[in-house]
């Protein structure tokens, strides 16, 4: 079969590869209809991790059922589905509890919990960048979608960004009415204001720079904040009349930049302490890494990040961490948009066959104008 291999820094191309098959009775072939490319995928296209030449990519995989295991119950050749990115058991103690994202069991790295498909250090799987996906515990871990073709652009953001920006929005201790600030207008952030409308939010803020990214979050009924124009903070403090927002998020993660595009790992993190009111709550779904062997200070390198930690402290404020545990929202979030209350989609900017995924990695890394998010159609 073809799929997308990482052959080093900035470098990925189209390759055949061996065919994803059933290795074990609970394991399910997919046939994949859309992957997408995510800005997850950048930090390793980048050479910003630890991930091998020869990976397969693709962590946000939907399709169709090919190829049951014989102990696999709840699904049959022919049935679509949606592939969270995360790999669970569905028997350790963090699957049983909701943090899917944390199992205990899938990731054989030392010292790390969670397992992902075609990702640095989260186990062995190969990505769905691919035309087939092999998926472990498929009972536990895939979810059903109505059958057909319709809502496919709205239902390929249930693998990963539409739960992660719900996340985001949930570790930040949201409540309706709050006044919520996203730092980051890619993908992810975008989701985040997405999920606080949804929610109830009184006003949404997206801080970037990036000119498309910010006319799409205004799109959205949200308030663009151009950091390239002006302190973010200021600007969010001059909007809430020098209180603060209720709860921020970070969608931006450890290679968080200046207007300059010189990187500052913890310029976020300290713009959230400083623009989140006293007791008010930050959700970190921005990836932040141990080892950073690409960073410019000794520190970086070893994960270590000197924030305002005296601030967030002083100020009593909270804050939750992690990739998101997309089992515990995907099922309400894939009926939102059958219900037509939630339109994902709109993110979407690219679809290309896999043979164009090399281009469609060039322009996505770069930010170019007007590539806010792309799809694979593998099979097409
Ligand atoms: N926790 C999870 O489960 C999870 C899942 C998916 C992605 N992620 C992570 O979320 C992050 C965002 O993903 P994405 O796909 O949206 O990536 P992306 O790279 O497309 O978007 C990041 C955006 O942040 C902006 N940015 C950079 N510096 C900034 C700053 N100082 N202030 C405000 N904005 C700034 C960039 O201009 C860019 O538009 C990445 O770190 C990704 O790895 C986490
Ligand atoms: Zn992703
Ligand atoms: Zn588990």
């Amino acid at each position: 079969m073809k799929a997308v291999v990482y052959q080093g820094p900035r470098k990925v191309s189209v390759e055949e590869v061996p065919d994803a098959r059933i290795e074990d009775p609970n394991d399910v072939v997919v046939r994949i209809t859309t992957t997408n490319i995510c800005g997850s995928d950048l930090h390793m296209y980048e050479g910003r991790t630890g991930v091998e030449e020869g990976k397969v990519l693709g962590h946000e995989n939907m399709g169709v059922v090919e190829a049951v295991g014989d102990a696999v119950r709840q699904f049959k050749a022919g049935d679509r589905v949606s592939v969270p990115f995360n790999i669970g058991c569905g028997s350790c103690r963090n699957c049983l509890t909701g943090w899917s994202s944390f199992c205990t069991r899938m990731n054989p790295t030392e010292g790390m919990d969670g397992a992902a498909y075609g990702y640095a250090n989260m186990g062995p799987y190969d990505g769905g960048q691919a035309e087939y996906l092999r998926v472990p515990f498929a009972d536990f871990n895939l979810l059903s979608l109505p059958e057909g073709d319709e809502h496919e652009n709205d239902f390929t953001m249930l693998s990963d960004i539409f739960p992660t920006g719900w996340h985001g929005v949930e570790l930040s201790g949201f409540q309706v009415g709050d006044r919520v600030a996203v730092f980051g207008g890619g993908p992810v952030g975008l989701m985040a204001a997405h999920s606080a409308m949804i929610r109830g939010a009184s006003q949404v803020f997206v801080v970037d720079r990036q000119p498309d990214r910010l006319r799409l979050a205004e799109k959205i009924g949200a308030t663009p904040v151009d950091f390239s124009q002006g302190d973010p903070v200021q600007q969010l403090l001059d909007a809430t009349d020098g209180l603060g927002v209720d709860r921020g998020v970070e969608a931006v993660g450890y290679q968080a930049h200046d207007h300059s595009g010189e990187e500052h790992p913890e310029l976020v993190l300290d713009n959230l302490v400083a623009s989140v009111r006293t007791t008010g709550g930050i959700g970190v779904v921005g990836v932040y890494v141990p080892e950073d062997p690409g960073a410019s200070s000794d520190l970086a390198k070893e994960g270590r990040i000197p924030w305002q930690y005296g601030q967030f402290f002083t100020k009593g404020q909270s804050m939750g961490t992690g990739q998101a545990p997309v089992k515990r929202y995907n099922r309400q979030l894939r009926d939102l948009i059958v219900a037509g209350r939630a339109t994902p989609g709109w993110i979407v900017s690219h679809e290309l066959g896999l043979d164009e995924a090399p281009d469609g990695y060039a322009h996505f890394d770069a930010r170019e104008d007007g590539w806010t998010k792309v799809l694979l159609h593998p099979s097409a």
